[in-house]
């Protein structure tokens, strides 16, 4: 696992936008895995900027998003169908048709699951997941326990992940405790994984995906498991990494032989 700690949110998030931009340089059609909530917002923004400033395009680029509430129309300003087009696609030159999100509206649950993850191994899989790790450990909307292969599925949210979430709703909105996620296992099976950390309310969480024993009760920690893995944290996410020295040496032999 590779750990970049750098000192600002921004400066993680930069990273995280030029890692995606090579890797869409490299390769054009290239197929993104892409999340919601706060952790990324910064990451989109410096993608938004780049495409603006004429340096990359979305063109070819197909996306698939981790999850969806169950319930919310995609034109809901709460589902994620609707963060996404506000956060990234409406701002880049990407097909819609090609922006992936699981259909929650659709009242199969299971064939909308099924057809997901069909979709997303006809176009060859996910080169690269981007993910934000949850306090409780979840990534996408794995909860506590998930099976470390599951696919993807209807998932109950916990207590601890609605109370977080309830930020983005008004006080008459109904909030939903279902949602459609990806599979550990699917996003276990994407090429490359690149999680993002922001902020000293992610310190035990971070802590926990990179130095913790591997569990199903912070399903994070499976990432210790993928061969491809880079974690992108500020210092206050860094703060409670126990070979946080280490990771800044590491990185340092890194960027001077591998870069
Ligand atoms: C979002 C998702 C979640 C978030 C996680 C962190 O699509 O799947 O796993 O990445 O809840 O959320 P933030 O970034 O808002 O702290």
């Amino acid at each position: 696992m590779r750990v970049v700690i750098l000192p600002t949110e921004q400066e993680a998030s930069d990273f995280a936008a030029d890692f995606i931009e090579k890797l869409i340089i490299d390769k054009e059609n290239a197929v993104l895995g892409l999340a919601t909530g706060s952790s990324v917002l910064l990451t989109y923004e410096a993608l938004i900027k780049k495409y603006q400033s004429g340096k990359m395009s979305f063109k070819n680029i197909t996306t698939f998003n981790l999850d969806e509430y169950v319930g919310l129309k995609p034109h809901h300003i709460q589902s994620y169908r609707h963060y996404m087009n506000r956060k990234l696609f409406n701002h880049i030159d990407i097909d819609q048709k090609r922006t992936y999100i699981p259909e929650c509206f659709n009242k199969d649950y299971e064939l909308s699951c099924e057809n997901y993850e069909s979709t997303i191994k006809s176009l060859g899989g996910i080169d690269i997941q981007v993910l934000g790790i949850g306090t409780n450990g979840h990534i996408g909307f794995n909860e506590p326990t998930s099976s470390l292969s599951s696919r993807t599925r209807v998932k109950t949210l916990t207590q601890n992940t609605i109370e977080n979430n309830s930020r983005f709703f008004k006080d008459n909105e109904t909030q939903p405790s279902l949602a459609i996620t990806m599979g550990i296992g699917t996003i276990m099976d994407s090429k490359q994984i690149l999680l993002l950390g922001l902020g000293k309310h992610k310190s035990k969480a971070i802590a926990e995906v990179i130095e913790g024993p591997v569990s199903s009760f912070f399903p994070g920690s499976i990432l210790q498991q993928h061969k491809n893995v880079i974690v992108v944290v500020d210092k206050h996410a860094a703060s409670d990494l126990k070979l946080y020295d280490y990771y800044i040496h590491t990185e340092k032999m890194h960027q001077k032989y591998m870069c």
